[in-house]
């Protein structure tokens, strides 16, 4: 019997995420021996906090080791409603709230919950590549809405009303947004809420780097009132305490698109895990310093950066307002060398200067590359002087 090769049709519809493919090419350079400065992954550089991990010791001492309710336990749904709270005045209860490992996932089965086949999801562009992925393994169909890099990337109502049809069922926002830093203002986002809501349209919004905003403060869509009905708050400890590996995200939103996704929870992954659950507690009701210094050292990195890259011939970077990545415009070198598109860019830095960044065409636009800055100062200093070399040699 000849063995079985055949996949579904729907792992086909999706790609590996692309940062995860850099981090993969330049382990492998680095297996080799190679030095690789990556600006690659969009994690933070920090430890966890320290009375955090001591949360997950303490939880693995008492054996908090046990399956927890799939969406999640009660004290941990109950942190997350109060520190949304306190840091965007909202007032979700526990009903509204389901615990997932990580935002992507969180993200993914409210998709899985609320996009049939043939359903448009409106995605603003540039954008975080997951969201196109995880659309279309729904069966969905993702619009894209590009943004004008000389607007600084800007997200409006205009645009999304550009896009709206009759099978239009969800709008994904980002803010601040992977990869272009943009933020959305209060009035921005009351206008989208306002036209997506009288249509009955979700509005979804990742909140995965709400908390990094460089000027002003953040904003939660959900605040909005009225939104609780319509607005669906993906959101992550991840890039907030630093806790990318503990894999802990949530969802707020109305009590039956919770419901659906605590379900699909119950038959596929069961409950986030059960000590790294109680981690976020900590995270979430202890002190909350640490969030303010992570960010102080990211806008120090940020200005650092943007003024090195804008003092590189041949590159255009916009100020980001948030997140913690530069999404640099490199057009005028693709083309006039053998170097097409800044997948082919990307491939040359890494082999030929050590530096991985990652490719504008994994988030919908074919100028730009992407650069975080949640790297050491020393890596960000030696990464910058070898891209401006290999500019310059681009050049000669
Ligand atoms: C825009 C955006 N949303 C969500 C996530 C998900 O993060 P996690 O699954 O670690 O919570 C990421 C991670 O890079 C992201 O960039």
């Amino acid at each position: 019997m000849p063995a079985p090769t055949r996949l579904s049709e729907r792992i086909s519809r999706i790609q590996v995420s692309a940062t995860m493919k850099v981090a993969a090419d330049a382990a492998k350079l680095r297996a080799r021996g190679r030095d690789i400065v990556d600006f690659g992954p969009g994690e933070p550089d920090f430890p966890t906090p320290e009375n955090v991990k001591r949360a997950g010791i303490r939880a693995i001492q008492d054996n908090f080791t046990r399956y927890t309710s799939a969406g999640g336990t009660q004290e941990l749904k109950e942190a997350i409603c109060e520190r949304h709270a306190a840091d965007f005045g909202t007032s979700y209860t526990p009903s509204e709230c389901v615990v997932s490992a990580g935002g992507k996932h969180a993200l993914f089965n409210a998709l899985q919950v609320l996009v049939d086949a043939g359903d448009e999801v409106i995605i603003p562009v540039p954008c975080w590549a997951t969201f196109h992925d995880i659309v279309s393994y729904c069966g969905g169909i993702s619009v894209h809405a590009p943004t004008d890099e000389a607007d600084g990337f800007a997200i409006t109502a205009a645009l999304i009303e550009r896009r709206l049809t009759a099978k239009t069922r969800a709008v994904i926002l980002n803010s601040p947004c992977n990869p272009s830093g943009t933020v959305i203002s209060p009035e921005e986002w009351d206008r989208i809420f306002r036209l997506t809501s009288k249509r009955g349209i979700w509005l979804i919004t990742d909140e995965c780097y709400s908390h990094l905003v460089y000027d002003g403060a953040p904003f939660s869509a959900a605040s909005i009132r009225g939104a609780r009905s319509t607005v669906i708050v993906a959101g992550s400890l991840s890039k907030t305490y630093a806790m990318t590996g503990w894999r802990i995200g949530f969802a707020l939103a109305p009590p039956v698109v919770i419901s659906a996704v605590s379900k699909l929870q119950s038959q596929s992954t069961s409950n986030p895990n059960s000590v790294a659950q109680k981690a976020a507690v900590e995270a979430l009701r202890g002190p909350q310093g640490f969030r303010g210094e992570m960010l102080a050292e990211y806008r120090a990195r940020r200005d650092f950066a943007l003024e090195a890259l804008r003092g590189i011939t041949g590159i255009r970077c916009h100020e980001p307002q948030g997140a913690f990545y530069l999404y640099p415009n490199i057009r005028l070198v693709l083309g006039r060398t053998w170097i097409q598109d800044t997948t082919q860019f990307a491939e040359q830095l890494l082999e030929q200067a050590g530096v991985a960044v990652v490719p504008g065409e994994a988030f919908g636009t074919s100028d730009h590359i992407r650069i975080t800055f949640a790297v050491s100062r020393r890596d960000l200093e030696r990464g910058l002087l070898r891209l401006k070399a290999f500019m310059a040699d681009l050049a000669e």
